[in-house]
């Protein structure tokens, strides 16, 4: 439809290589919008008749109605697809005009735009019930106590709610990086035509005001070149994905049959075709590879872009299928992640076996050895140390086993001046349960500080949840203007 200038038809193989009009069926929705508000601005700034605004309108509804009547063989893209029908539809005197003061280049990087804005809404919404979902969570674990790991290797006590309350303190950043960029994503690019601007009288803000943007990507070259916020976007989906991921290892982890921590419900998991036994945690698996695949994604954006030349480059059409996948497979893990969260079933005594046998509690005893008989933290270290490592000398006995010669042994060989009696007092005091209650640094897995971080975390929450959700009103409250303007204008009679 466009070779003005060239009298050959494309190549038919050249034709399906450029061809967009798969991945545009996302953004068919969002086109049509896109050019009734243009069209209303177009006759509302005296460019076109109400009868031409009519007859487009009403071609528009009909695509909407039933998107069917669109030709999607015969031509390279949505715009092109949609722009022939209302053409063929209203008659090329009128529907001809639609394209006036505008550009693909333009139409495109909006509906980019307005898709986005919705996936930084949903994906946000979905955050924000993972996010619930932790601290009811956290909240019915707060003293179910576990072993913490550093290098995988058992580091202090510690509480299951501790964990779940990070992976949420995560989350918060994740879903932030998102809520802000939606206001440099909130702004229409329309108007910019191809790549400088119109010699028409158009009205910018009219058009951007009707489609629910919060203002104008001023500058026509940057308006149709720039990418950077959707590569932005595209960047805090990874980071929200290696969230994911790190969770899913924990979860692998302490699943397994020698930690047995917890059980990821059956609903969640996978069987094995051979092994009768088998419960496999394939869906966190999944969601661990999908990480991997939003970083290679990220990385293939940021090379599509770099050193492209100002102004719109066909490139820059690979980066829609890129984008919907990485907000699809977002979207799709994180409801997964939330509803495996939700039915976790949490084995508290096999935690609580685990930190008692072990000799992460060896930082709680140093430290008190400072509080209670005030030596250097450094010679605490070596006192705890050697009893450890009697200990495990013994075939890895609890350090409340060890006998008072074993005590007194382990302190003579350090040439340490404490008495056995007070070390083996506060050993037999460091319960597992009570090294968590000393543990006062804010922050900590300190029960206390537990409920302080669970309702703090969930009136931040209600703060977010409030802030999409006026976004979304936002959208909505524009598309419906726009769709009783449309209406009105649909209804309105010509006076010829
Ligand atoms: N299908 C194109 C895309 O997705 C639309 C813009 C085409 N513009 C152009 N000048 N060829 O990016």
């Amino acid at each position: 439809m466009y070779r003005s200038r060239s009298g050959t038809e494309l190549d038919r193989y050249a034709f399906k290589f450029l061809s967009s009009i798969s991945e545009d069926s996302v953004i068919l929705h969002y086109d049509i919008l896109g050019s009734e508000a243009h069209c209303i601005m177009l006759y509302e700034v005296g460019f076109l008749t109400l009868a031409d605004l009519k007859k487009i309108l009403q071609a528009l509804d009909e695509v909407k109605i039933n998107s069917r009547v669109l030709d999607t063989d015969d031509y390279e893209d949505i715009h092109e697809s949609i722009e022939a029908f209302v053409i063929k539809d209203a008659g090329n005197d009128s529907g001809g005009k639609m394209h006036t003061a505008r550009s693909r280049n333009d139409q495109v990087i909006l509906d980019i735009r307005m898709k986005v804005r919705d996936d930084i809404n949903d994906i946000c919404n979905a955050i924000i019930d993972l996010i619930n979902s932790l601290l009811e969570k956290a909240n019915e674990n707060k003293e179910t106590v576990m072993p913490m790991y550093t290098h995988l290797q058992q580091a202090q006590i510690g509480t299951f709610s501790h964990f779940l309350l990070s992976y949420g303190d995560a989350l918060f950043r994740d879903m932030d990086r998102l809520y802000v960029l939606y206001g440099r994503i909130n702004k229409s690019p329309l108007g910019a035509c191809a790549i400088g601007g119109s010699s028409i009288s158009i009205d910018r803000m009219k058009t951007a005001v009707l489609l629910g943007f919060d203002g104008l990507i001023k500058n026509s070259v940057d308006a149709t070149s720039s990418r950077d916020s959707f590569i932005e976007f595209a960047s805090a989906l990874s980071i929200l994905m290696i969230t994911l991921s790190r969770m899913a290892e924990d979860f692998i982890i302490w699943s397994t049959f020698e930690f047995g921590y917890i059980d990821v419900a059956d609903k969640y998991s996978s069987t094995s075709s051979a092994m009768p036994q088998k419960k496999n945690p394939d869906v966190l698996e999944l969601i661990r590879a999908k990480a991997a695949l939003m970083t290679g994604n990220l990385v293939a954006m940021l090379s599509t872009v770099k050193s492209l030349p100002s102004g719109y480059n066909r490139d820059l059409q690979d980066l829609k299928p890129t984008l919907w996948k990485m907000s699809t497979t977002t979207l799709e893990s994180l409801k997964i992640m939330n509803g495996l969260v939700k039915s976790l079933y949490i084995h508290r005594e096999k935690m609580l076996e685990a930190a008692r046998n072990s000799y992460a509690i060896s930082f709680d005893i140093a430290e008190q050895l400072v509080v209670q008989m005030g030596i250097p933290f450094r010679s605490a270290h070596k006192v705890v140390g050697a009893l450890v490592e009697k200990a495990v000398s013994k075939n890895n006995i609890a350090f409340t086993m060890l006998q008072k010669e074993d005590v007194e042994a382990v302190l003579n060989n350090i040439k340490s001046s404490l008495q056995a009696e007070e070390l083996m007092q506060i050993i037999r005091e460091m319960t597992p349960i009570r090294s968590l209650e000393l543990r006062i640094s804010s922050g900590s897995p300190n029960p206390k500080e537990q409920d302080t971080a669970i309702s703090f975390s969930y009136r931040k929450l209600a703060g977010y949840r409030e802030g999409v959700s006026k976004r979304k009103r936002c959208i909505a409250a524009a598309f419906d203007n726009l769709g009783k303007s449309t209406k009105n204008y649909l209804n309105a009679k010509t006076s010829s």
